[in-house]
């Protein structure tokens, strides 16, 4: 019997196009390019990873389910080892927005039309987005989504070349909206973390002006809800 994919990786799944030449750089066990084989959604996948280690439990891993003729493994530094003929969407799933800011600035080629980019940050949604509007991308979507316990979104976005004027709030929550029970968790864990950090300066004699901002933006965006006593 296959496995199934945690929220993280099933929204990444989903956002998949079909018939796509699919990239998951940080593959790790493989899951998701073998999960979208065996569903036979995708043409071909390579399942990439900077480590040798993951890297052979994924290649046991495709061998296991029989998709070894769609999956092929690459050990490789981000997308460093891809070429952008081999790729239509690239999911990055597990890693920090920072690493995953880096790998996109280090393979320029994905400022193309045709690619998608399925990113799901650990920790740092907000530099991503950052990357994104500031280098012609546009964010189609963001899904929040929980595993073990933790919330996360899933930003996915194409390029088109054109600069996106942002605030505040646009950083930090994307084009997440509090009609969903998910993206409103998403908001409120975005808001504590954002207070956390703001007392940490504040108890250092840091400025606090900019955090204030942010957070007074996302209050006043999405309303009651997110006042001090909600959050
Ligand atoms: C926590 S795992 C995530 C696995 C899977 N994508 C997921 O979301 O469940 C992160 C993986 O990224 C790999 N990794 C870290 N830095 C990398 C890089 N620069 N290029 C490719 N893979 C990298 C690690 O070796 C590890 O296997």
């Amino acid at each position: 019997m296959i496995f199934s994919l945690d929220g993280r990786l099933s929204v990444c799944a989903d956002l998949v196009r079909p018939n796509t030449k699919l990239v998951d750089v940080g593959t790790d066990h493989a899951y998701l390019p073998i999960r979208l084989a065996v569903d036979k959604k995708i043409a071909s996948a390579i399942a990439s990873d900077i480590r040798q280690k993951p890297l052979a439990a994924g290649l046991e891993n495709i061998r296991k389910y029989g998709c070894e003729d769609i999956v092929s493994v690459r050990l490789c530094s981000g997308l460093d080892g891809i070429s952008p003929d081999e790729a239509d969407d690239i999911v990055m799933a597990g890693m920090g927005g920072e690493l995953i800011v880096k790998i996109l600035e280090n393979a320029p080629w994905v400022k193309s039309a045709e690619k998608r980019l399925i990113l799901q940050p650990m920790t740092k949604a907000h530099v991503i987005r950052s990357y994104l509007y500031e280098n012609g991308f546009s964010i189609l979507s963001e899904t929040p989504c929980t595993a073990a316990g933790k919330y996360y979104t899933v930003i996915c976005s194409e390029y088109t070349g054109e600069q996106i004027d942002y605030s505040e709030s646009d950083l930090y929550i994307g084009k997440l909206n509090n009609n969903n029970i998910n993206a409103r968790k998403y908001i409120h864990f975005i808001l504590k973390k954002l207070k956390n950090q703001r007392l940490g300066l504040a108890h250092s004699n840091s400025d606090t002006v900019a955090i204030d901002r942010v957070i007074e933006d996302i209050q006043q965006k999405f309303g009651d809800d997110y006042n001090d006593n909600n959050s």
